[in-house]
C-alpha cells in the first residue's frame, strides 16, 4: 500500500508573511487529512513555514538544493542550510528549473544524490513538453529522463524518492491530462522503474501526477490506479483548494 502524497508548490509565489498567513488558514482544513501533506516554499518562507507548521502532520519542503556542500555558488541553496530550517522534502528537477535556468538531467541526479546523501527526500519531476507529445515522443522523453536522471540511484535510494509525472502542457494552463492518460504514462514510468530497479523498487514508488490539479479533478485523477498523489502549483497558493485536493475523498 502506498500512501498518498499531496504537495504544494508554492513556486515564487507569497511572503514570509504571506506565507504564514496561508498555513494559519490551512492548518484547520487539513487537520484530519489522510494522505501524507507536504508545503514546498520559497527559501525565505522557509524559517516562518516550518513554525507555522510545528505540532501539525504538515512537512515542509523546499523548491530545489544545490548539489554542492558549500562554496561558490552564487544563487544557490545547500542541503544543510535547508535541513537547519527543517525541510524533509526537495523538488529537484521541476520543468520550469529545466526550461528558464538550464536544469538538465545531469544536473538533476547531482541534486537528488547530494539531497539523498544528506536525508532530505528528492520529490523528482519528470514530463514532456507540448511538441514531444505531439510528436510521439512521450516515452522516449521520459525514458531519458529516468535513465539519465538517476543514473547510480540505487534501489534502497528509492525508499525516500517521489516521483511526480508533470506533462509541460498541464502546467498552468488549465489543461488536465485525462485521469485515464495520466494512469497509463504514469504506469510507464513505474514498468520503467519496475525493469531497472526490480518489481519491488516500483511498487512500492509513490509517483504523483501534476498540472492544473485542483478540488474538481483530484478524486478521479486520485482513483486511478497508479496515481499516488499530487503535485500542486497554482489551486495550492489559496487554502480552501489545496484542502480540497488534499481531502479528496471527502
Ligand atoms: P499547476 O498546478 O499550477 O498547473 O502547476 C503544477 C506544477 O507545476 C506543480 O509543480
Amino acid at each position: 500500500m502506498r500512501k498518498p502524497i499531496i504537495a504544494g508548490n508554492w513556486k515564487m509565489n507569497k511572503t514570509a508573511a504571506e506565507a504564514e498567513a496561508l498555513i494559519n488558514e490551512l492548518k484547520p482544513l487539513v487537520a484530519k487529512s489522510k494522505p501524507e501533506v507536504v508545503l514546498c516554499v520559497p527559501y525565505t518562507a522557509l524559517w516562518v513555514a516550518g513554525k507555522a507548521i510545528e505540532g501539525t502532520k504538515i512537512k515542509l519542503g523546499a523548491e530545489n538544493v544545490a548539489w554542492a556542500d558549500s562554496g561558490a555558488f552564487t544563487g544557490e541553496i545547500s542541503a544543510d542550510m535547508l535541513l537547519e530550517a527543517g525541510v524533509e522534502y526537495v523538488i529537484i528537477g521541476h520543468s520550469e528549473r529545466r526550461q528558464y535556468f538550464g536544469e538538465t538531467d545531469e544536473t538533476v541526479n547531482k541534486r537528488m544524490k547530494q539531497a539523498l546523501a544528506k536525508g532530505l527526500k528528492p520529490i523528482v519531476c519528470v514530463g514532456e513538453t507540448l511538441t514531444e507529445r505531439e510528436k510521439n515522443k512521450t516515452k522516449r522523453v521520459l525514458k531519458k529522463q529516468i535513465v539519465d536522471g538517476f543514473k547510480d540511484i540505487t534501489a534502497e535510494d528509492f525508499d525516500n524518492i517521489v516521483i511526480a509525472y508533470e506533462p509541460v502542457w498541464a502546467i498552468g494552463t488549465g489543461k488536465t491530462a485525462t485521469a485515464e492518460d495520466a494512469n497509463k504514462t504514469i504506469g510507464y514510468i513505474r514498468s520503467l522503474v519496475k525493469k531497472i530497479w526490480g518489481q519491488e523498487v516500483g511498487k512500492a514508488l509513490r509517483i504523483q501526477y501534476g498540472g492544473s490539479m485542483k478540488p474538481s479533478n483530484a478524486k478521479e485523477l486520485m482513483a486511478e490506479r497508479n496515481i499516488d498523489g499530487g503535485l500542486i502549483g497554482g489551486a495550492a497558493l489559496k487554502a480552501a483548494d489545496f484542502a480540497g485536493i488534499v481531502n479528496y475523498k471527502d
